[in-house]
Protein backbone atom coordinates (compact mmCIF):
# COMPACT_ATOMS: atom_id res chain seq x y z
CA UNK A 1 0.00 0.00 0.00
CA UNK A 2 1.27 3.06 -1.20
CA UNK A 3 -0.58 6.22 -1.22
CA UNK A 4 1.94 8.96 -2.88
CA UNK A 5 0.63 10.38 -6.19
CA UNK A 6 1.47 8.75 -9.82
CA UNK A 7 3.48 11.75 -11.92
CA UNK A 8 2.16 11.66 -15.08
CA UNK A 9 3.76 13.54 -17.93
CA UNK A 10 3.60 15.03 -21.86
CA UNK A 11 5.39 17.93 -24.03
CA UNK A 12 1.61 18.67 -24.00
CA UNK A 13 -2.26 17.41 -23.65
CA UNK A 14 -1.85 13.88 -25.68
CA UNK A 15 -0.19 12.40 -22.51
CA UNK A 16 -4.27 12.94 -21.01
CA UNK A 17 -5.17 10.08 -22.92
CA UNK A 18 -2.89 8.09 -21.02
CA UNK A 19 -4.50 9.68 -18.24
CA UNK A 20 -7.73 8.95 -18.85
CA UNK A 21 -7.07 5.08 -18.88
CA UNK A 22 -4.96 5.40 -15.86
CA UNK A 23 -8.30 7.38 -13.71
CA UNK A 24 -10.58 4.69 -15.38
CA UNK A 25 -8.79 1.79 -14.07
CA UNK A 26 -7.13 3.17 -11.09
CA UNK A 27 -9.26 5.74 -9.84
CA UNK A 28 -8.33 5.91 -6.30
CA UNK A 29 -4.96 6.91 -7.17
CA UNK A 30 -3.56 10.43 -6.87
CA UNK A 31 -2.54 12.08 -10.18
CA UNK A 32 -0.28 14.77 -11.09
CA UNK A 33 0.28 15.31 -14.69
CA UNK A 34 2.29 17.94 -16.49
CA UNK A 35 1.90 19.02 -19.44
CA UNK A 36 5.14 21.27 -21.35
CA UNK A 37 2.52 23.01 -23.45
CA UNK A 38 4.99 26.19 -24.34
CA UNK A 39 7.60 23.84 -25.69
CA UNK A 40 5.28 21.41 -27.82
CA UNK A 41 5.65 19.73 -30.12
CA UNK A 42 8.56 17.81 -28.64
CA UNK A 43 8.71 15.34 -32.07
CA UNK A 44 11.26 17.24 -34.44
CA UNK A 45 13.72 17.98 -31.65
CA UNK A 46 17.04 16.56 -31.38
CA UNK A 47 18.10 13.56 -28.68
CA UNK A 48 20.09 16.20 -26.56
CA UNK A 49 17.15 18.53 -26.60
CA UNK A 50 15.15 15.75 -25.48
CA UNK A 51 17.03 14.29 -22.64
CA UNK A 52 16.72 18.03 -21.21
CA UNK A 53 13.17 18.28 -21.45
CA UNK A 54 12.64 14.95 -19.67
CA UNK A 55 14.70 15.58 -17.34
CA UNK A 56 13.12 18.83 -16.14
CA UNK A 57 10.01 17.52 -16.53
CA UNK A 58 10.78 14.46 -13.96
CA UNK A 59 12.35 16.62 -11.74
CA UNK A 60 9.04 19.08 -11.60
CA UNK A 61 6.94 15.86 -10.88
CA UNK A 62 9.62 14.84 -8.13
CA UNK A 63 8.93 17.54 -5.97
CA UNK A 64 5.38 16.03 -5.59
CA UNK A 65 7.30 12.79 -3.99
CA UNK A 66 5.49 10.09 -6.60
CA UNK A 67 5.61 6.85 -6.52
CA UNK A 68 6.34 6.29 -9.81
CA UNK A 69 6.43 7.98 -13.32
CA UNK A 70 4.45 7.83 -16.09
CA UNK A 71 6.79 8.89 -19.44
CA UNK A 72 2.87 9.39 -21.70
CA UNK A 73 4.86 10.62 -24.57
CA UNK A 74 6.10 8.59 -27.59
CA UNK A 75 8.70 10.82 -28.04
CA UNK A 76 10.31 10.62 -24.70
CA UNK A 77 9.83 7.30 -24.05
CA UNK A 78 11.77 6.53 -27.49
CA UNK A 79 14.20 8.25 -26.69
CA UNK A 80 15.04 9.08 -22.74
CA UNK A 81 13.39 6.23 -20.87
CA UNK A 82 16.72 4.69 -20.42
CA UNK A 83 18.25 8.07 -18.67
CA UNK A 84 15.27 8.87 -16.37
CA UNK A 85 15.20 5.11 -15.61
CA UNK A 86 19.11 5.41 -14.35
CA UNK A 87 18.89 8.48 -12.59
CA UNK A 88 15.83 8.23 -10.74
CA UNK A 89 15.49 5.57 -7.44
CA UNK A 90 11.50 5.17 -8.56
CA UNK A 91 10.19 2.85 -11.13
CA UNK A 92 9.79 5.28 -14.64
CA UNK A 93 7.31 3.91 -17.43
CA UNK A 94 7.47 4.55 -21.34
CA UNK A 95 4.70 3.74 -23.59
CA UNK A 96 7.17 1.48 -25.97
CA UNK A 97 7.02 -1.48 -23.96
CA UNK A 98 3.26 -2.23 -23.19
CA UNK A 99 2.51 -1.39 -27.03
CA UNK A 100 5.04 -3.72 -28.77
CA UNK A 101 3.32 -6.29 -26.21
CA UNK A 102 -0.21 -5.48 -26.93
CA UNK A 103 0.93 -5.66 -31.09
CA UNK A 104 3.12 -8.80 -31.11
CA UNK A 105 -0.21 -10.16 -29.13
CA UNK A 106 -2.62 -8.75 -31.71
CA UNK A 107 -1.20 -8.91 -35.19
CA UNK A 108 -1.83 -12.63 -36.76
CA UNK A 109 -0.21 -11.79 -40.36
CA UNK A 110 3.11 -10.40 -38.93
CA UNK A 111 2.68 -7.31 -40.56
CA UNK A 112 2.70 -4.08 -37.66
CA UNK A 113 2.53 -0.58 -39.07
CA UNK A 114 3.92 2.33 -36.74
CA UNK A 115 2.83 5.82 -36.69
CA UNK A 116 4.89 8.65 -34.77
CA UNK A 117 7.07 11.80 -34.43
CA UNK A 118 10.18 12.13 -36.01
CA UNK A 119 12.17 11.51 -33.08
CA UNK A 120 10.04 8.44 -32.30
CA UNK A 121 10.31 6.78 -35.33
CA UNK A 122 14.01 7.90 -36.26
CA UNK A 123 14.79 6.02 -32.40
CA UNK A 124 14.12 2.37 -33.98
CA UNK A 125 12.88 1.77 -30.08
CA UNK A 126 9.43 -0.04 -31.50
CA UNK A 127 10.72 -2.28 -33.90
CA UNK A 128 13.74 -3.05 -31.39
CA UNK A 129 11.10 -4.37 -28.91
CA UNK A 130 8.81 -5.75 -31.03
CA UNK A 131 11.47 -7.93 -32.37
CA UNK A 132 12.43 -9.53 -28.82
CA UNK A 133 8.72 -10.26 -28.67
CA UNK A 134 7.70 -11.50 -32.18
CA UNK A 135 11.08 -12.78 -33.87
CA UNK A 136 10.76 -11.86 -37.70
CA UNK A 137 7.68 -9.05 -37.42
CA UNK A 138 8.03 -7.03 -40.51
CA UNK A 139 6.98 -2.97 -39.13
CA UNK A 140 6.17 -0.34 -41.11
CA UNK A 141 7.31 2.75 -39.75
CA UNK A 142 6.00 6.55 -40.84
CA UNK A 143 6.76 9.86 -38.99
CA UNK A 144 3.93 12.04 -39.20
CA UNK A 145 5.26 15.22 -38.24
CA UNK A 146 1.92 17.61 -38.75
CA UNK A 147 -0.18 15.39 -36.72
CA UNK A 148 0.43 16.67 -33.29
CA UNK A 149 -0.08 20.26 -34.15
CA UNK A 150 -3.55 19.46 -35.75
CA UNK A 151 -4.74 17.64 -32.67
CA UNK A 152 -3.24 20.40 -30.00
CA UNK A 153 -5.14 22.48 -32.73
CA UNK A 154 -8.24 20.90 -32.24
CA UNK A 155 -8.48 19.51 -36.01
CA UNK A 156 -9.44 16.02 -35.08
CA UNK A 157 -12.40 15.69 -36.37
CA UNK A 158 -14.33 13.31 -39.19
CA UNK A 159 -15.53 15.76 -41.94
CA UNK A 160 -12.44 17.63 -41.07
CA UNK A 161 -11.06 18.02 -44.81
CA UNK A 162 -7.16 18.86 -43.09
CA UNK A 163 -6.91 16.26 -41.27
CA UNK A 164 -8.56 13.47 -43.51
CA UNK A 165 -5.94 14.54 -46.49
CA UNK A 166 -3.21 14.59 -44.04
CA UNK A 167 -3.63 11.56 -42.54
CA UNK A 168 -4.72 9.49 -45.66
CA UNK A 169 -1.44 10.87 -47.39
CA UNK A 170 0.91 10.00 -44.29
CA UNK A 171 -1.27 6.12 -44.17
CA UNK A 172 -0.61 5.54 -47.88
CA UNK A 173 2.52 3.52 -47.84
CA UNK A 174 1.27 2.24 -44.26
CA UNK A 175 -1.78 0.96 -45.96
CA UNK A 176 0.30 -0.79 -49.07
CA UNK A 177 2.10 -2.53 -46.55
CA UNK A 178 -1.18 -4.45 -45.90
CA UNK A 179 -0.34 -4.53 -41.95
CA UNK A 180 -3.26 -5.70 -39.50
CA UNK A 181 -2.00 -3.97 -36.79
CA UNK A 182 -1.31 -0.17 -36.77
CA UNK A 183 0.52 1.36 -33.32
CA UNK A 184 -0.50 5.11 -32.29
CA UNK A 185 2.76 5.39 -31.52
CA UNK A 186 2.31 8.78 -29.75
CA UNK A 187 -0.19 9.97 -27.31
CA UNK A 188 -1.80 12.64 -29.38
CA UNK A 189 -3.36 10.48 -31.68
CA UNK A 190 -5.87 8.70 -30.20
CA UNK A 191 -7.74 11.81 -30.37
CA UNK A 192 -7.19 11.34 -34.43
CA UNK A 193 -8.58 7.34 -34.19
CA UNK A 194 -11.80 7.84 -36.23
CA UNK A 195 -10.02 9.13 -38.73
CA UNK A 196 -7.20 7.10 -38.93
CA UNK A 197 -9.58 3.89 -38.61
CA UNK A 198 -11.45 4.96 -41.26
CA UNK A 199 -8.62 5.43 -43.90
CA UNK A 200 -7.46 1.86 -42.42
CA UNK A 201 -10.34 -0.17 -42.79
CA UNK A 202 -12.07 -2.32 -40.25
CA UNK A 203 -9.45 -5.10 -40.41
CA UNK A 204 -6.73 -2.81 -39.04
CA UNK A 205 -6.55 -3.47 -35.24
CA UNK A 206 -5.25 0.44 -33.54
CA UNK A 207 -3.06 -0.22 -30.63
CA UNK A 208 -3.58 3.30 -28.35
CA UNK A 209 -0.14 3.39 -26.28
CA UNK A 210 -1.54 5.35 -23.74
CA UNK A 211 -3.82 2.98 -22.93
CA UNK A 212 -1.76 0.19 -23.07
CA UNK A 213 0.99 1.92 -20.83
CA UNK A 214 -1.63 2.82 -18.43
CA UNK A 215 -2.73 -0.78 -17.99
CA UNK A 216 0.97 -1.93 -17.95
CA UNK A 217 1.68 0.83 -15.06
CA UNK A 218 -0.81 -0.80 -13.16
CA UNK A 219 0.15 -4.61 -13.04
CA UNK A 220 3.55 -3.21 -12.02
CA UNK A 221 2.21 -1.11 -9.20
CA UNK A 222 0.49 -4.78 -8.13
CA UNK A 223 3.25 -6.81 -8.30
CA UNK A 224 5.23 -3.88 -6.68
CA UNK A 225 3.06 -3.77 -4.19
CA UNK A 226 2.53 0.20 -4.48
CA UNK A 227 -0.95 0.54 -5.30
CA UNK A 228 -3.43 2.64 -3.34
CA UNK A 229 -5.56 0.40 -1.55
CA UNK A 230 -8.00 3.21 0.49
CA UNK A 231 -12.02 3.73 -0.70
CA UNK A 232 -12.86 6.41 -3.03
CA UNK A 233 -11.83 8.51 -5.37
CA UNK A 234 -7.78 9.85 -5.64
CA UNK A 235 -7.12 14.15 -6.38
CA UNK A 236 -6.06 15.06 -10.02
CA UNK A 237 -3.60 18.16 -10.57
CA UNK A 238 -2.42 19.68 -13.75
CA UNK A 239 0.68 21.68 -14.16
CA UNK A 240 1.01 23.31 -17.65
CA UNK A 241 4.17 25.24 -18.37
CA UNK A 242 2.02 28.01 -20.88
CA UNK A 243 -1.31 29.67 -19.97
CA UNK A 244 -3.88 27.94 -18.43
CA UNK A 245 -6.35 29.76 -20.41
CA UNK A 246 -7.64 27.25 -23.03
CA UNK A 247 -6.58 24.15 -20.85
CA UNK A 248 -9.81 22.91 -19.67
CA UNK A 249 -11.52 22.80 -22.87
CA UNK A 250 -9.25 21.76 -24.64
CA UNK A 251 -7.91 18.96 -21.77
CA UNK A 252 -11.87 17.65 -21.22
CA UNK A 253 -11.69 16.58 -24.95
CA UNK A 254 -8.48 14.22 -24.74
CA UNK A 255 -10.01 13.26 -21.18
CA UNK A 256 -13.31 12.44 -22.56
CA UNK A 257 -14.79 13.95 -19.29
CA UNK A 258 -14.49 17.65 -17.71
CA UNK A 259 -11.23 18.38 -16.12
CA UNK A 260 -12.12 18.22 -12.19
CA UNK A 261 -8.57 18.91 -10.76
CA UNK A 262 -7.07 22.16 -10.32
CA UNK A 263 -4.99 23.72 -13.75
CA UNK A 264 -1.90 25.67 -12.59
CA UNK A 265 0.80 27.41 -14.35
CA UNK A 266 4.84 26.43 -13.74
CA UNK A 267 7.86 27.32 -14.79
CA UNK A 268 9.55 24.31 -16.02
CA UNK A 269 13.17 26.04 -16.78
CA UNK A 270 13.43 26.02 -12.96
CA UNK A 271 13.75 22.36 -12.91
N1 LIG B 1 2.44 13.05 -27.21
C1 LIG B 1 3.78 13.17 -27.70
C2 LIG B 1 4.26 11.81 -28.18
O1 LIG B 1 3.71 10.85 -27.79
C3 LIG B 1 3.80 14.27 -28.67
C4 LIG B 1 5.13 14.53 -29.20
C5 LIG B 1 5.41 15.93 -29.59
O2 LIG B 1 5.29 16.80 -28.75
O3 LIG B 1 5.81 16.11 -30.74
O4 LIG B 1 5.17 11.65 -28.92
Amino acid sequence: MDRRPIGVFDSGLGGLTAVRELARIMPEEDLIYFGDTSRVPYGGRSRDTLVKYARQDAAFLRTFNPKAIVIACGTVSTTALDVLQAENDIPVFGVVEPAARASAHVTRNGKVGLIGTKASIRSGAYERALDVLHPGVDVTAKACPLLVSLVENGRFRPGDIVAETVVAEYLASVKAAEVDTLILGCTHYPLLRDIIGAYMGPDVTLVDVGEQCARWVKQQLELDGLRNERAGAGRRHYYVSDSTEDFSALASIFLGEDVAGEVEQIDITAY
